[in-house]
């Protein structure tokens, strides 16, 4: 049997540039977990449903399974492993899953983490029924949707909390 096609592939990830060799029908969210190395993506139902694997794409929540790598290098990438802050320090919506018991087994988490970043970059003020919106579409099998919906609004009074303490500091 002929050794399957591989093609090159440049991927943009958390800022950083990968040179990568796969094949045409390798799936973005295999292509960050074997060949990037970043194994904080993670795949449930590889078909669109679960969201584990959600990342961002331009800023955009992504299923990663649903999107082959070689249509991902023109787009600019952030994994969960990308929300931590440049000094390491967790980012808000991070802390706020800490602070309210967010996850439990943790396999949904990157995928809740990656939507609701970007879900408060939309509306960094939500209602409690806005949050339950924010994370309809994931899926968390051990059902800590409870305090997944608190840590959404916690993760919203920590980034205000921040944004105010920066206004403090540049007045
Ligand atoms: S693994 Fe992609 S949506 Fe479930
Ligand atoms: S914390 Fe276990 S699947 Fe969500």
């Amino acid at each position: 049997m002929p050794a399957p096609e591989q093609t090159a592939v440049t991927l943009t990830v958390n800022g950083v540039q990968h040179q990568i060799s796969v094949e045409p029908r390798r799936l973005l969210s295999d292509a960050l977990r074997h060949d990037v190395g970043l194994t904080g993506t993670h795949v449930g139902c590889e078909h669109g449903v679960c969201g584990a694997c959600t990342v961002l794409v331009d800023g955009k929540p992504t299923r990663a399974c649903l999107m082959f790598a070689v249509a991902a290098q023109d787009y600019a990438i952030t994994t969960v492993e990308g929300l931590t802050c440049a000094d390491g320090s967790l980012s808000p919506v991070q802390q706020a899953f800490k602070d309210c018991h967010g996850l439990q087994c943790g396999f949904c988490t990157p995928g809740f983490l990656t939507t609701i970043a970007a879900g408060l970059e939309d509306n960094p003020d939500p209602t409690e029924d806005e949050a339950r919106d924010m994370i309809a579409g994931n899926l968390c099998r051990c059902t800590g949707y409870q305090n997944i919906v608190a840590s959404v609004l916690r993760a919203a009074e920590i980034q205000a909390e921040n944004r105010a303490e920066q206004d403090g500091e540049s007045a």
